[in-house]
């Protein structure tokens, strides 16, 4: 057959070399070879049951498809490039098998309904491992804030020591953002479920087909409304994409606090040699080297998007070639982000607090000081901007004294403030003011465990 073998009818030459591998897509979209399969079998067991095939056509198409998932399972299979994509290469290899009733599956049905059909049963799996997975690191995060929910360490604002919690409040704060992002993907997951089988080419198709049978075989919601749309449409990945941009910056956060909590400066967790490197030239080094590329995978992920949407802004409808750029940057930032969470499940459960430290560095920066001021509040009447001026002094005389605010004594309080009592002292450690916090999503200790309580029930429930 002169040119190609799925279109020779019309073509009289070949493509050129650069035409050929400009336009194959079959080096990534061979990874989508169970879906593709899954897809023809359920699209010929549709068109058996509405009497456009026969049924001994559909048992060979699906002894053809059977023995094909098994070759390629096995490293059997040859891909082969003129052949494009792993539509034409399946269905190419199902014909050399069965022969006639190989050419029938293609009925009713084009590489436009059916790339996309692909696409959305493939995310939809990654969807449901990297859910898994971020419940994994919930799971993590509340066992590690409850076994330490009575550590004090300094809660920072502007990196700057602000006023003391617990290193289980801390880790509790990641196991919300976590939540919303199994929210995300599981909208995503929503809006996506619909399938695409059927649309065709673009317009639909003049032969009686039954797409909610496709849509139920392939455990689909429903088929979707509109066939232009439904080849046209990516929003499906770039929702995913902005989805998983966003848990890769939640990530990079919770990163970037292992990374600075392990240099010796802070001290305050260790990590074993699980989730560390050496160095090839400094002996003393153990260097957080996961938790640096989980802080770094967000470039990825978002350069996945920005790809995306850039392949698809100003595209008029309905299929272009251009779309089949969708495939690589999409499995690279599910890879991407599939390794950062559980990379970083894994320090969470590896990593020790260094209680010592965390208390050593309350001593620094005044974190009772929101404290002091509270208690001339509640205990004098003072409005509250004046008891922030009162305490700013305070902090001030400590600071030239080069001592804590609990190191000042009670006449040198007085002389700022003259209705002070020794009864201040007892709000100036920082056990004390943690333990103060029981406002509901404060961090008290006994808030921090019911907390811990509450998450296990609402995201592992
Ligand atoms: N390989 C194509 C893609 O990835 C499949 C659809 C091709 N359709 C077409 N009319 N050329 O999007």
């Amino acid at each position: 057959m002169s040119g190609n073998e799925m279109w020779g009818g019309r073509f009289a030459a070949g493509p050129s070399e650069v035409m050929e591998k400009i336009n194959a897509s079959i080096g990534f979209d061979k990874k989508l070879f169970r879906q593709d399969i899954a897809g023809s079998r359920a699209h010929s067991a549709m068109l058996a049951a509405r009497g456009i095939i026969s049924e001994a056509d559909r048992d060979a198409i699906h002894d053809g498809l059977n023995s094909i998932e098994k070759e390629i399972e096995e490293g059997r299979f040859e891909f082969k490039v003129a052949l494009e994509d792993i539509h034409m290469n399946v269905e190419a290899r199902l014909r050399d098998l069965i022969g006639e009733p190989g050419a029938r599956l293609h009925t009713g049905r084009s590489r436009n309904d059916q790339v996309i059909t692909d696409m959305r049963l493939w995310l939809r799996d990654e969807i449901d491992g990297l859910d898994k997975g971020l419940e994994a690191l919930q799971i993590a995060l509340i066992d590690k804030a409850e076994a330490h929910a009575d550590v004090l360490m300094p809660g920072y604002t502007h990196l700057q020591s602000a006023q003391p919690v617990t290193f289980g409040h801390h880790l509790l704060a990641y196991a919300e953002m976590t939540g919303r992002d199994r929210g995300r993907l599981a909208d995503c997951r929503k809006r996506l479920n619909e399938c695409t089988l059927g649309a065709a080419a673009l317009a639909g198709t003049s032969f009686d087909i039954d797409r909610s049978m496709t849509a139920e075989l392939l455990g689909f919601d429903r088929p979707t409304e509109n066939s232009m749309d439904s080849v046209a449409s990516r929003d499906f990945i770039m929702e995913f994409l902005a989805t998983a941009t966003i848990c890769s910056v939640h990530l990079s956060r919770l990163a970037e606090e292992i990374v600075i909590w392990m240099t010796d400066r802070f001290g305050f967790i260790e990590l074993s040699d699980a989730f560390t490197t050496g160095s090839s030239i400094m002996p003393q080094k153990k260097n957080p080297d996961a938790a640096e590329l989980v802080r770094a995978k967000p470039g990825r992920i978002l350069g996945a998007f920005t790809g995306m949407a850039l392949v698809v802004k100003g595209l008029p409808m309905t299929f272009n070639k251009d779309m089949q750029e969708d495939k690589e940057p999409l499995f690279d930032a599910v890879e991407a982000i599939a390794l950062s969470v559980a990379a970083m499940a894994g320090m969470v459960t590896d990593m020790e607090p260094r209680p010592e430290r965390m208390r050593a560095a309350l001593e620094a920066g005044f974190p009772t000081a929101t404290d002091l001021a509270d208690w001339l509040v509640r205990v004098l009447g003072l409005p509250f901007r004046d008891a922030h001026h009162v305490t700013g002094r305070l902090v001030k005389m400590a600071e030239d004294k080069g001592c804590d605010l609990a190191d000042l004594s009670l006449e040198e309080m007085q002389t700022v403030e003259a209705r002070i009592t020794d009864d201040i002292f007892s709000v100036l450690t920082p056990e004390a003011s943690v333990a103060s916090r029981t406002s509901f999503g404060g961090t008290a200790p006994e808030n921090v465990r019911a907390a811990a309580a509450r998450a296990r029930q609402r995201f592992l429930g």
